[in-house]
């Protein structure tokens, strides 16, 4: 038996060891001729974004096939899903990103990136004019430029929601990207520290040691457990006094937090969150934010209440991006404001036979804003891909063909082809995973679906078996490392308490 378990370890530090080398020494990979062999065009892809949609479709896709251009203004991937976990430390900001260059490198044919922001889709042209990202304060605007493209895919992702509420934008910080985990880690210090100068009987003490997330979603609801962990696990230790200070309010303007979860686990959550004194403020609609205050009217005294705030954290949800928003109003087809309309296969209303559009930049009943959701869509957009560069082979072929008089009986025998191979091009189907949310002091829950009913489950072995789904969905090996070790030094050591 100990052979057996020597060997199969062995094994596995081989198979780890390898799958590390092989990330962080990639292959080089050989320009692509803009022709096949055979004399036909080799097609462009244009993939705009290089988020959970793009990078799986960019992962799954033959990239030999075609001339593949990735364009976003982030040059790397972010794993979203442990981004509340990074403003207090839990997990390292490094640990969750994958370089968009490691994948490209990786891809069996040669991909170009180019670090921009697409600024216009023409779907009539069939261009897309893109800003490359200016780097560093002074340093001069690269012009704009556009590129041609045979199809794109549009995987832009959305933006944080304001519902233009006054003051939002201007006072508080969103939870979406890097920059706003180390904004919120930034304010979070300067507030505790600048607290710290002041007497206990200050009220301006604990006005900034009040830290209130607005949204009681998913995104909301990680958060403020997090943070409340960072409180009660970390500064406790280190600023014992001033801890016990620190208020975390969660604002949700409907009765209920985690509205997609089943009963039984909303239950759960909010129980915990008051046994760890989470000030849950329920069906509290926040209409206006000052610089110090949260105004929130309440539905049941239909008063507005001041909540002072330090730290204000935005999470109430998508809106559509700039971009996407211009491409609605130019398409007639594009009638909803939720997000651009696409058909079974993706393809985008009024642009069918070129454009697909996946994942948050989308609206589709039954589909969620979830990464789920663009990491399958992604998966499914690479095998019609597939198909499609058997139909253009086929269809170089039959005007080739043509041009050469071919007897109908062969040209019919080609269309033929073209016509099977369109029929193989079957709709997306979306497989639910299950739903899970950490919601504090290493607790978890979890909605999943098996058979026909969904199974739900809540508390610390359910955390164990979120960190290792998650742990799982990384495709990097590299990252699962990272993540790992950053959870066994927070085990071992505690969170770091400054910036
Ligand atoms: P994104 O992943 O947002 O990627 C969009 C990409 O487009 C980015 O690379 C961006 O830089 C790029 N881009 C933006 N503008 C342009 C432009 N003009 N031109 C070109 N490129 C552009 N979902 C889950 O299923 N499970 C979870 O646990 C989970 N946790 C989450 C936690 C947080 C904090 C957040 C914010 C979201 C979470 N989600 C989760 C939702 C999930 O992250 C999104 O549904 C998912 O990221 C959508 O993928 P996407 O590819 O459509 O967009
Ligand atoms: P969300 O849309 O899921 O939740 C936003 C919440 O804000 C809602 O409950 C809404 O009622 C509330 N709200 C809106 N306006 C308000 C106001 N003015 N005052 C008070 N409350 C207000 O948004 P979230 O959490 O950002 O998630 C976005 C998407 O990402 C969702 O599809 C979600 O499922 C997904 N996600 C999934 C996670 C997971 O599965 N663990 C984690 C994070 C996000």
């Amino acid at each position: 038996l100990w052979k057996s378990t020597l060997y199969l370890s062995l094994l596995g530090v081989s198979y780890f060891g390898y799958s590390l080398y092989r990330e962080t020494n990639p292959a080089k990979t050989a320009p692509q001729a803009t022709t096949f062999s055979n004399g036909s065009p080799r097609k462009t892809i244009v993939i705009l974004g290089s988020g959970w949609g793009a990078i799986s479709l960019l992962k799954s896709l033959d990239t030999t096939q075609y001339n593949v251009v990735v364009v976003s203004p982030r040059n790397y991937f972010l794993f979203t899903p442990l981004l509340p976990s990074t403003p207090v430390g839990t997990v390292e900001l490094k640990s969750i990103v994958e370089p968009v260059k490691s994948i490209t490198m990786r891809s069996s044919g040669e991909v170009s990136y180019y670090e921009a922001d697409c600024t216009d889709i023409n779907t009539k042209k069939k261009t897309v004019r893109i800003q490359p990202v200016a780097r560093g304060k002074d340093v001069p605007e690269v012009p704009e430029m556009n590129l041609n493209y045979d199809y794109l895919v549009i995987g832009v992702g959305s933006q944080p929601t304001t519902f233009n509420i006054p003051g939002v934008y201007e006072h508080s910080s969103f939870l979406k990207e890097i920059g706003d985990a180390q904004e919120i880690r930034l304010k979070m210090m300067n507030s505790i520290e600048e607290a710290a100068l002041l007497s206990p009987d200050d009220p301006e003490r604990a006005r900034l040691l009040s830290f209130v997330i607005v949204g009681g979603g998913p995104t909301g609801v990680e958060f403020a457990a997090e943070l409340k962990d960072y409180v009660d696990q970390d500064l406790a230790k280190w600023m014992p006094e001033l801890s016990k200070e620190i208020k975390v309010t969660l604002v949700e303007g409907m009765p209920h937090i985690l509205s997609m979860f089943d009963k039984n686990l909303i239950d759960y959550a909010e129980k915990l969150f008051k046994k760890e004194q989470i000030n849950l403020k329920l069906k509290t609609h926040v209409q206006a934010v000052t610089p110090t205050k949260v105004l929130g009217k309440n539905a049941d005294s239909n008063k507005i209440e001041e909540i002072s705030y330090g730290v204000l954290v935005w999470a109430t949800g998508n809106a559509p991006r700039d971009v996407v928003k211009d491409l609605m109003n130019k398409l007639p087809e594009q009638n909803s404001r939720r997000g651009l309309l696409i058909n079974d296969k993706l393809q985008l209303l009024g642009a069918e036979s070129s454009v697909f559009a996946i994942g948050d930049c989308t609206f589709f009943p039954g589909l969620f804003p979830t990464a789920q959701v663009a990491h399958q869509e992604g998966k499914y957009l690479s095998t019609v891909f597939n198909k499609l560069h058997k139909i253009d082979q086929l269809e170089w072929r039959v005007q080739q063909q043509k041009t050469q008089n071919a007897s109908t009986e062969i040209i019919n025998k080609l269309q033929g082809n073209i016509k099977k191979l369109n029929d193989l091009i079957v709709p997306f189907k979306y497989h639910h995973m299950g739903s899970l949310a950490y919601v504090g002091k290493d607790k978890a829950i979890a909605d999943i679906p098996i058979g026909g009913s969904n199974i739900t489950s809540a508390g610390s072995f359910t955390f164990l078996f979120w960190k290792s789904a998650y742990l799982a969905m990384f495709e990097s090996f590299r990252n699962r490392l990272l993540v790992a070790l950053d959870w066994t030094k927070v085990f071992i050591t505690g969170r770091d308490s400054s910036i």
